[in-house]
This record gives structure tokens, C-alpha cells and sequence, in this order.
């Protein structure tokens, strides 16, 4: 583990400018840099980097963070990956936290693992290419399916030979133990080799490390089960495993788009001719885990299922899945009985990625013309399909995007717009209500929040939506993340943090976002301790819906791009960065005057509807409400100017 002294010093010697400036050419613009986002395709640069904020941010897609965040993006490395990356860049050495006993045991288990899963593989490579056996069964076997060396040696293909002991002997003769290979599966409980006169498949995990094997035997007539693969261990988990991922991620990055099929031979063979973005979920029907493996590398997916039934009840199956998840889905069906491996071969490269291109279909469109083109004389059967159809289009988190379905889905059924509304509507209702049962709330921790230790990814939290009642609440933030460090000279040369503190006290606590208020009793905490949050501490933040807020509102136009930047001179108003007292003063302010609106009218209601006997005390306590407000609301009336 990195202790969180070391996170700080790595964090407060990384030049952003430095960082970014090795994957992006970066031109100076006033005090800012741009380039052209390395996230997505662009023309013109829109994104922007500022060395005074430690922060990047593309006003074209919307990614933004600190250094931390763009090696984590860019390298696909998780947390701690990232900061041990820019800890290497900068010479910081890192004193690991000492783990306890058990830590270091589990860690050790699992290097020993792979360790012996990586002779296994140099044995079954070396099988295939150095042997007489291998040759002629294995690597004839390979070639017979088109493969050409280069992807057998991308893939890590091997060979493992009939012998009954044969890897058994060898691997315990170098002085691995046998209860670890039967761990691994390697070989079998009543002691033989486990994948006997079978081609080999590694599995890799995103470095490139072996965590498993599949083994395809060589005759489709023997009556054996077509695949062998790894037993789940330690090492692998095969709902979090996705067949060629390691090799096609910077593909699927680069085209922001990853391509699904269902076989290993899928994979090798798309590989081969051109598709480099494609994975495989092998043999499982997809899983919530591989999404969010996906997720990581791009939103865009295209499944590709097998033209036979079971292949179009697996793609619909995964629907869901996609949908929930916010990704864009679109599926394509080949023609009768053709897998993907088996229709390239036969069409060809060229006509394959035509093929796709012409056929692609939205997934849930494409559901919506199927019911339509089967169903359309059965109207029973047509409204229970569209009840199914609701549930998904339910799923879909994105309000615009449904509503965008919704359209395009009555054109097709020939339904009203509204009746199908209606449909959406209730089911978005019940998929909430499904959702907020098991779902507790997030804890959070905010004593240890700061202090925690880092030894896992920053967890994944959907974006922040706001409304207007938690606006003045966000704006609060805003101004705190851009001046709490500044000194307010009108007032005693007190910080801005302090300043703000002194205005609104322990009112935070009555914030209706849970993140603001979360954010703002960080504040408060460490200024207890006579500590004053930077900015960078909310940009790095572990929680992703922290960071996220806090680098946007960072960047915010208004704000993040120097007036000056755009030549405009601003006579009357100064930029808010020289204007940060009254700033945070206004801040605080427009907060109050929209809480105490809200006190009003809920005083009122309270009253009207209150009973006889309780009015008199009703009525007491609003007056004393209303004073409160009236000492404020000289300052608050000065606001509203
Ligand atoms: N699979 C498996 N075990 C089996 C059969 C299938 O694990 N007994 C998984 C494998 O990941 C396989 C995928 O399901 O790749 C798809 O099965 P299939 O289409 O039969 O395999 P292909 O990879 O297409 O194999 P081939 O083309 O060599 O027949
Ligand atoms: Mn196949």
C-alpha cells in the first residue's frame, strides 16, 4: 500500500504540463496550455490544461482530472498503478506500507500462481513449435484454420501433447508443487494433465499476465466437451475475464468502439483480419462485471452473435446488461449458421467489415422491427412483447436517450407517442423502486475520508445531477474550490475557507445533495485542525462524483479560461478570481435567501393545514423564524441588487 504521505508528495511534485505534455502536443495560450484531446477524435483542440490548477479538461468530451486521473485514463492503469507510474517519472521512492501477514501471504499465493501459469504457457508454446507432436498436430491444426504465426505469438497459442504425465513430470522436476497445479487446473485431482493432445489458449489478465488456459480439442468427432478450461482460483475469476482484452484495449480505445463475439476463434480470427477491437465473453453469457471492464476503454460496443438461435437469444439476453450500464449497444446477426470466424474466412476481410457497416442495428430497435415484422397480426402477443420492450427502454438511464427511443420506437409499432410514455413512465417507476431496495445508501466515512489509504480503484459513481434547489448548495462549492485558499484582506486577512465558514457555520448540514454537503464538512474538519483543502485534494479525491464535480467546476468557462485569455478587458466587473471575497460572500448569501424562501413556505403550509390547537404555537415559531431572517436580510437585500 502507498502510504497517504507519499500519495501527497507525488501529487504536489507532478507537473500536469510535464505529464500530459509526453502524449499531447501542447501549445501555450495565455496562462493555459491546449491540445488535441488524445480521448477522442477532434480537430480542433479543446483541450485545455492549467499548470496554476494541476488540472486537465476537454471542453469537447468532457473528460477532465489531475494528472493521476489522465495516466490512469490514457495507460489504462487503475489508482495506485498510476501514482507508482508518476512516482517511477519523478525519481519518489515508495515506502510501502506494510501489509499484515495475511496480505503478504495472499499476495505471494497469487505471484506463485501466475509464476507457475507462465512456465505452463513457455511449455505449451514451446510444444507447439519445437516438437514433432506439436508441429504436426498442434500447429498443423492452426494453420488448417488460417491462423498465421504472428497471431499465434500475439495470443500466446500453445500446444499441450498426449503424453498422460507428460507436463506433470516436467513442471514438478522444476520444482513446482503439485497442490498448486491442481489449483490451477494443470492438472487433473487423480493426477494427469489436465488438457491432453488439446491446442492451447491463454487467458490474460490487463497486464498481459496468464491467469488461465482453454484447451480445444483437435477432432470435432470426438464426443468429449468441445473446450476444457482453468477452474476458478485466486487468479481467475471468470465472470471479470474477457478473451482478447488484453490485446485489443488499445484498439478498442483508439476506435472507441469494442467489437463482442462469443469463441475464442471469433477473437483470433477478427484479430487477424483487421478488427483488432474485439473481444470475447467465452463461453458465459455476458456479465455486469466484463461491461465495466468494457466501460473502461470506450462506451460504443457491437455484438456480433452467431446467425443460429442460441446466438440471438444470447445477444438479446445481453441487452439489458448494456443498456443499464449506459452503453451504446448495436448488434448484428450474420447470415444462417455463420459465426464470425467462419464468415470472415469466407467473404473476406473487406466485405466482412461491409457486411457489419450495412447490417448494424440498434439493439432496441432492432427488437421493435422484429416485434413489428412478426407479431403485428397477434395483438396479444404483440403487447406483451412491447411490455418487455418497455422494461428495457426503462433501463436506459440517459432521459433524453429514452425519450429519443420512445420516438423512435411508436414510429415503428405504429403505437401513440403518449400511450407508450405512459408504458416508460410506470416502468421507470418500478425499476427505481427495485433499485432502492437493495440499494443502500452510500456510506460516507467522512472522519477517515481524507486519510484513507489507497489500495484498491476509486469507485464508479454516476455524475451528479442537479436541480435548482441545490444550486445555491453547488455554488457554494464552487466558490470554495476556487478561493479557500485565498486571503479575504476586508476581513481580517482571514482565509476564504474561513471567511465562508464564518458566514454560513454549521448550515451545511442542511444541504439537500449529499456530495456538497459531504464536501463542505471536509472543509469544516480539516479547518477545525487548522488545515485548508486545496483544490487538488478534491480533484484527486478517491470518490469519483467528488472529483468529477470538482473538476468541472474548476473548469467552467466563466472562470477556468482567463478573461484575459480572450482579450477582453473587463471594466466593470473584475474576473472572480480577483474578486473572490465578495464572490464567496454572494455565494453564501443567495444560498440563505433561497433556504429562508423555503422555510417561508413550508411555515405557511405547515399553518394552513395545521389543527386548531396547534396553530397558536405554529404561529409563535414563525415569528421567531421571521426575525431570524430579518437580521439577515440586510445583507441578503444587498445581494439581490
Ligand atoms: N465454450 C466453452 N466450452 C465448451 C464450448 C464452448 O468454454 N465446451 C466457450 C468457448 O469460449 C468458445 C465459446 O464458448 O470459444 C463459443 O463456443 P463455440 O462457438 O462452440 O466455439 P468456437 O470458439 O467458435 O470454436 P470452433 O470455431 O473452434 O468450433
Ligand atoms: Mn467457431
Amino acid at each position: 500500500m502507498i502510504p497517504p504521505q507519499t500519495i501527497d508528495q507525488i501529487k504536489s511534485t507532478v507537473k500536469i504540463e510535464e505529464v500530459i505534455d509526453e502524449y499531447v502536443n501542447l501549445k501555450r495560450r495565455g496562462v493555459n496550455m491546449i491540445g488535441l484531446c488524445p480521448f477522442h477524435n477532434e480537430k480542433t483542440p479543446s483541450f485545455t490544461v492549467s499548470p496554476s490548477k494541476n488540472l486537465y479538461k476537454c471542453f469537447g468530451c468532457g473528460k477532465g482530472g489531475d494528472a493521476v486521473n489522465f495516466i490512469m485514463e490514457h495507460e489504462h492503469l487503475s489508482y495506485p498503478e498510476a501514482l507508482r507510474h508518476l512516482a517511477q517519472r519523478y525519481g519518489i521512492e515508495i515506502e510501502e506500507v506494510k501489509k499484515d501477514d495475511s496480505q503478504i501471504r495472499e499476495k505471494q499465493e497469487r505471484q506463485s500462481l501466475m509464476l507457475i501459469n507462465d512456465y505452463a504457457k513457455d511449455f505449451f508454446i514451446d510444444q507447439l513449435f519445437n516438437t514433432d507432436e506439436g508441429r504436426s498436430i498442434g500447429l498443423s491444426y492452426f494453420k488448417h484454420r488460417g491462423l498465421i504465426e504472428s497471431t499465434i505469438n500475439t495470443f500466446e497459442l500453445g500446444y499441450s501433447p498426449r503424453g498422460r504425465t507428460y507436463f506433470k513430470d516436467k513442471a514438478l522436476k522444476a520444482g513446482y508443487s503439485e497442490e498448486k497445479l491442481k489449483t490451477l487446473g494443470l492438472i487433473s485431482q487423480s493426477g494427469y494433465d489436465f488438457y491432453r493432445e488439446r491446442v492451447i489458449f491463454p487467458f490474460h489478465n490487463l497486464s498481459g499476465k496468464v491467469i488461465g488456459f482453454g484447451g480445444r480439442i483437435l477432432s470435432d468427432k470426438i464426443k468429449t466437451a468441445k473446450y476444457l478450461n482453468s477452474p476458478e482460483s485466486e487468479i481467475y475469476n471468470k465472470r471479470k475475464t474477457l478473451y482478447g482484452l488484453f490485446q485489443s484495449k488499445t484498439d478498442i480505445r483508439r476506435q472507441d468502439q469494442c467489437v463482442l463475439v462469443e469463441g475464442y476463434t471469433d477473437v483470433l480470427s477478427l484479430y487477424q483480419n483487421g478488427v483488432k477491437n474485439v473481444v470475447a465473453s467465452s463461453g458465459t453469457s455476458l456479465t455486469q462485471e466484463q461491461v465495466r471492464l468494457i466501460k473502461r476503454f470506450t462506451l460504443n460496443v457491437l455484438v456480433i452473435y452467431d446467425g443460429d438461435q442460441a446466438g440471438q437469444n444470447a445477444a438479446l439476453r445481453g441487452m439489458d446488461i448494456f443498456l443499464e450500464n449506459n452503453l451504446n449497444a448495436k448488434v448484428v446477426v450474420l447470415p444462417d449458421n455463420a459465426d464470425p470466424d467462419s464468415y470472415i474466412r469466407e467473404v473476406g476481410a473487406q466485405a466482412f467489415k461491409d457486411f457489419i457497416e450495412e447490417n448494424s442495428q440498434d439493439f432496441i430497435l432492432r427488437i421493435a422491427n422484429n416485434i413489428q415484422r412478426t407479431l403485428s397480426h397477434d395483438p396479444v402477443n404483440k403487447s406483451i412483447q412491447i411490455k418487455e420492450l418497455v422494461k428495457s427502454i426503462a433501463k436506459i438511464g440517459d432521459q433524453l436517450k429514452r425519450s429519443l427511443y420512445i420516438k423512435e420506437c411508436t414510429d415503428i409499432l405504429d403505437l401513440t407517442e403518449a400511450s407508450l410514455i405512459k408504458e416508460v413512465n410506470r416502468a421507470v417507476k418500478g425499476e427505481i423502486n427495485s433499485k432502492m431496495k437493495y440499494q443502500e445508501r452510500p456510506q460516507y466515512d467522512d472522519v477517515n475520508y481524507a486519510n484513507r489509504q489507497v489500495s484498491e480503484e476509486p469507485t464508479q459513481t454516476v455524475g451528479v445531477k442537479i436541480d435548482n434547489e441545490q444550486y445555491q448548495e453547488r455554488d457554494i462549492v464552487r466558490a470554495l474550490l476556487h478561493h479557500a485558499e485565498k486571503i479575504c484582506p476586508t476581513e481580517e486577512d482571514i482565509s476564504g475557507v474561513d471567511y465562508a465558514f464564518s458566514l454560513l457555520g454549521e448550515h451545511y448540514d442542511h444541504f439537500i445533495n449529499e456530495t456538497y454537503r459531504n464536501i463542505l464538512s471536509e472543509y469544516a474538519k480539516a479547518l477545525e485542525n487548522g488545515q485548508i483543502l486545496s483544490s487538488q485534494h478534491f480533484t484527486s479525491h478517491r470518490d469519483e462524483s467528488v472529483r468529477r464535480l470538482s473538476v468541472d467546476l474548476l473548469s467552467d468557462p466563466n472562470s477556468y479560461a482567463n478573461w484575459s485569455d480572450r482579450g477582453v478587458e473587463l471594466q466593470t466587473q473584475k474576473p472572480i478570481d480577483e474578486n473572490h471575497e465578495k464572490d464567496i460572500y454572494q455565494a453564501v448569501m443567495r444560498y440563505f435567501l433561497r433556504f429562508y424562501k423555503n422555510q417561508d413556505k413550508i411555515w405557511r403550509e405547515r399553518i394552513i393545514s395545521c389543527s386548531e390547537e396547534d396553530r397558536i404555537v405554529y404561529l409563535t415559531a414563525y415569528k421567531k423564524f421571521k426575525d431570524e431572517v430579518r437580521e439577515h436580510a440586510v445583507k441578503l437585500n444587498a445581494v439581490l441588487l
